[in-house]
This record gives structure tokens, C-alpha cells and sequence, in this order.
């Protein structure tokens, strides 16, 4: 495993980067800006109240800050949420204790829970609080498989340029098949060749304005039955 670092944003929030991929877990204009609008604002708002239980899964819990953000709705809006994430590389116990969300969110008194996103233990549906739920799985995307299909994929993986495998046609129709018939997939990434895969993958694809440093982001969703592609 290369070797990781902390490092601070523009927006103060701290982030995870490997220097040796040249790849940071979140934009250095902002961790948690990054993550509010991308899979937040533009991916878990317009679905809240939609149904009971929100079903959504996250490709690379890494510093649980998405993870953290959801929990925050869920109990904000009183909607429950199902939350899991997969993990192929966890983040070691000495850097978690220096991802300082908490304290930058002002919400300090929510620390314990940040620990409990990341000590519980893997595999299996734990709920953190009478909204919200976390199964964490320790291993690749590729290998989940889920009988209970998601509403809302927040789609994180490190850049096309530093995982190339996981931004092609495969991976979203992986993806693809993990979620309902109009679900929706949301990523910071709105490079060209990453929008036709998905749509040679079955989605329709729009591009959206994304967070501080970025002109836009993607928003994909799966066609329900009849809708027009
Ligand atoms: C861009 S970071 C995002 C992390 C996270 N969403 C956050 O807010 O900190 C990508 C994450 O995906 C994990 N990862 C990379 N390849 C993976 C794979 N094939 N399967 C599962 N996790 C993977 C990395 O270890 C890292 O934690």
C-alpha cells in the first residue's frame, strides 16, 4: 500500500492524499464542500421523503466523510437510511483520530459517532442511530453483490487517470445493476469518455454544476421501464 498523508483544504477540512498516485481522497478546494454538493446537495436532497427507507451505497468509504454527511440528513430530516460502503483499503486508526470534520462541521458533540462509522465492524447492517444504518464491506467494488438493490450511488473512486478500471463500461454496468429502476448515480468526475461509458452502460447521463473548482459534475440515472433514453 503506497504511503498516505493528511492534508488540509481550502475549506480548512482536512483530506487523505498518496502522494506516489498523485491522488487525493477529496478536492483541495474543499473536503467537506466537495462532498456537500456532489453527493449531498445534488445526489441525497431530491430523493429525502421519496420513500421510507433511502437505500445508498458509496464506492470507497475511505475517511467516512460522505458517510458522516448522510448521517447528518438522515437525522436533520428524520429519514431513514441504509447506508453501505465498500472499502478495499481502510484508513489506519491513527489517521482517522486527525480527520477533524467534527470540528470544522462545529459539531463536535457528534465525534463519537464519526468513531463508530469507522470501528464498527465489517460485513454486516449496523444501526448507529433510529435513522440511520451503515454496512461497511471490506473488499473491491467488484466483488458486491446486494439482494436489495440502492436508490442513490455515491460513486467516489479515485480519478479515471489513477483507476482507470473503474470508470469504464464494466464497472457501470456493475454499477448499473446494483441500483433500481430510477436511481440515481452522482460522482465528481465529467470527463467525456466517463459519461459514454455510462450511457453505453444504460444510463442517462446530465452534467451539472459542480462544487468550487470544478465546472461540472454528473448526475446518472437508471430509466425506469418506458422512460425515454
Ligand atoms: C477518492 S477516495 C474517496 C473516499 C471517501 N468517499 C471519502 O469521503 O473519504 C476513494 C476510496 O476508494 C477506495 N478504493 C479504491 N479502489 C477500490 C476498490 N477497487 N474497491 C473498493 N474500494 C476502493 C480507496 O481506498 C479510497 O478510500
Amino acid at each position: 500500500m503506497a504511503e498516505r498523508e493528511i492534508m488540509i483544504t481550502s475549506d480548512g477540512s482536512v483530506t487523505v492524499a498518496i502522494p506516489e498516485l498523485n491522488v487525493t481522497y477529496h478536492s483541495k478546494h474543499g473536503a467537506i464542500q466537495e462532498s456537500r454538493h456532489v453527493f449531498i446537495e445534488a445526489g441525497l436532497r431530491p430523493l429525502l421523503h421519496r420513500q421510507e427507507t433511502l437505500y445508498i451505497f458509496e464506492m470507497g468509504f475511505g475517511t467516512g466523510l460522505n458517510a458522516l454527511l448522510t448521517l447528518i440528513e438522515a437525522e436533520d430530516h428524520q429519514q431513514k437510511i441504509h447506508y453501505r460502503s465498500v472499502e478495499a483499503y481502510p484508513l489506519e486508526a491513527a489517521m482517522v483520530a486527525r480527520l477533524n470534520y467534527c470540528e470544522q462541521l462545529q459539531l463536535p458533540a457528534l465525534k463519537p459517532l464519526f468513531g463508530q462509522l469507522h470501528t464498527t465492524p465489517w460485513d454486516q447492517p449496523i444501526p448507529l442511530t433510529s435513522w440511520f444504518t451503515i454496512q461497511k464491506d471490506h473488499t473491491l467494488l467488484f466483488n458486491l453483490s446486494t439482494s436489495q438493490p440502492f436508490n442513490l450511488i455515491y460513486y467516489d473512486a479515485f480519478a479515471p487517470g489513477a483507476q482507470p478500471e473503474l470508470w469504464t463500461v464494466e464497472a457501470f454496468t456493475h454499477l448499473f445493476n446494483l441500483l433500481t429502476a430510477g436511481g440515481i448515480l452522482v460522482t465528481y468526475c465529467s470527463k467525456g469518455d466517463v459519461r459514454r461509458a455510462m450511457v453505453a452502460a444504460g444510463f442517462i447521463v446530465e452534467k451539472i454544476p459542480g462544487p468550487p473548482g470544478k465546472r461540472e459534475m454528473v448526475r446518472a440515472i437508471k430509466p425506469t421501464e418506458g422512460s425515454a433514453l
